[in-house]
């Protein structure tokens, strides 16, 4: 549709940025914090680990100092389980607590509203030795560690996010780390996984309403168009089967308190139902999100299954599609150049995307990540010229812009990343931040911050409140 009235950004839009815990702070096992499932994980050959990360543990202040000259109206960072319970259960880690108020305080201090991820992939290891979300106590394990966070920051803290990506720990927790190596029946135990997190998530949204009743919650999936590769019916059914099962299981569950139909023939099809106890379902429906805050980066386009082992690609990660036999098979879209990494830019997907969730829930959107990985270089004088990066946030925020005036009610936009910091399962050297780290995959050298280019450029943006992009 084309406006010939473009409307602005509102006036109290969150303009921000995001990270994690695991891959920005750091001091991995400082100050009483316990190791997690990413601590404990195998990294891919080459690439680094977290244990300095971007050292944001040790240089928070100097951080929020770089975000607030930017310009910052919001940062999204997750809070790590692990410094609040060491084994993510039992005694509270006073100093995790400390960090964290800190934290808090030192961006209120410069107007910036925090946004917190109670839980961005890095469960406590003591928990996944016990069985992880396979094992319905750490529902339990969640739901206390929710009541905490609400008890410590919930005067400060007004936007809370469940869980990030639960759909793609899910679908792509090889990728990104968060598999547990040891599980029989892998299918099967993650969608009893994913049941365990959709709980969990109903019991955090409602504990957040009666104890922070001035706070707004909601979840923070990965989600995005997909596209039939072409008209031909079967494409179309293959389409909507992977959105079903990508999308639309994990936000029906958080907003309806069900399941997505489509999706659930498809666990029945292939033997993958959860076991649903007595109540559970009334569980569900007592959690209610404010909002829906989501991760986009990219299309993903499908074709008709084969119905033989050839719809499954050997690999894939949070957006590059696997496939399943009789499901669809992911394609290229042959419309869209790709990263350095391989994934595919689509900045008007992003638009069909806002009006595709907007659709279907009717409630207000929050992007939480968005953004361009890339080998950044550093020259000479300490210039980092990431051209590429402006002008693809420019594009994103341009649809962005025409979504709002489409009629979608997005009250803010938090780039990944606010700084440079450890990709998922690609190492440093995969850059997303306004802030350069100076340091290589395993030399740590000083890790001074050094802003970038698009650091100056979202700075106007977001003086213009969008206006100037
Ligand atoms: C999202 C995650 O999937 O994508 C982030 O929430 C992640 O944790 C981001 O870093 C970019 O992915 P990657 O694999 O390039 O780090």
């Amino acid at each position: 549709m084309y406006h010939e009235f473009i409307k602005p950004f509102p006036k109290d839009f969150l303009w921000g940025a995001s990270t994690s815990a695991y891959q920005v702070e750091g001091a991995w096992d400082e100050d009483g914090k316990g190791p997690s499932v990413i601590d404990m994980g195998k990294h891919p050959e080459g690439t680094s680990d977290f244990k300095v990360a971007s050292d944001h543990y040790h240089r928070y202040k100097e951080d929020i100092a770089l975000f607030a000259e930017m310009g910052l109206k919001a940062y999204r960072f997750s809070i790590a389980w692990t410094r609040i319970y060491s084994k993510g259960i039992g005694e509270i880690n006073e100093k995790g607590i400390a960090f964290y108020n800190d934290l808090i305080n030192e961006l209120l201090s410069h107007n910036i509203e925090p946004i917190v991820t109670m839980y961005h992939f890095d469960l406590p290891y003591a928990l996944q030795e016990k069985g992880g979300w396979s094992n319905r106590e750490t529902v339990d394990a969640y739901e206390n560690y929710a009541k905490t966070l609400f008890k410590y920051f919930g005067d400060r803290v007004k936007y809370w996010l469940t869980i990030n990506e639960q759909n793609m720990m899910t679908l792509h927790g090889a990728a990104i780390g968060t598999l547990d190596p040891n599980i029989e029946n892998l299918q099967k135990e993650l969608y009893q996984q994913n049941h365990h997190m959709l709980l969990a998530q109903a019991k955090a949204m409602k504990l957040c309403h009666e104890m922070c009743p001035n706070a707004k919650i909601g979840p923070a999936p990965n989600i995005t168009s997909i596209y039939p590769v072409s008209s031909k019916p079967e494409d179309v059914l293959a389409a909507s089967n992977f959105s079903s099962i990508r999308n639309w299981l994990y936000l029906d569950a958080a907003v309806f308190g069900r399941y997505n139909s489509i999706a659930w023939s498809y666990m029945e099809e292939k033997g993958y139902t959860p076991v649903i106890q007595e109540g559970d379902m009334e569980i569900l429906k007592s959690g209610k999100p404010d909002f829906i805050a989501f991760n986009y980066y990219s299309t993903s386009t499908v074709a008709e299954s084969k119905n033989d082992p050839s719809d499954k690609n050997s690999t894939g990660d949070q957006q590059i599609a696997i496939g399943e036999q009789g499901v669809y098979r992911g394609v290229s879209n042959p419309y869209l150049e790709k990263t350095e990494f391989g994934w595919e830019i689509d900045p008007i997907g992003f638009r069909s995307t806002l009006r595709e969730i907007n659709e279907r829930y009717n409630l207000p959107l929050l992007v939480t990540e968005n953004g361009l990985g890339a080998y950044d270089k550093l020259e000479e004088g300490d210039v980092v010229n990431d051209d590429y990066r402006i002008n693809f946030l420019r594009k994103h925020i341009e649809q962005a812009k025409l979504a709002i005036t489409d009629g979608v009610n997005l009250i803010g936009y938090c780039p990944w990343s606010a700084i440079d910091l450890v990709s998922t399962h690609q190492g440093f050297s995969k850059r997303y931040g306004f802030i350069y780290v100076n340091r290589d995959e395993f030399d740590l050298k000083d890790l001074r911050r050094i802003k970038k280019k698009s650091f100056y450029w979202y700075k106007d943006v977001i003086e213009s409140n969008g206006e100037k992009i």
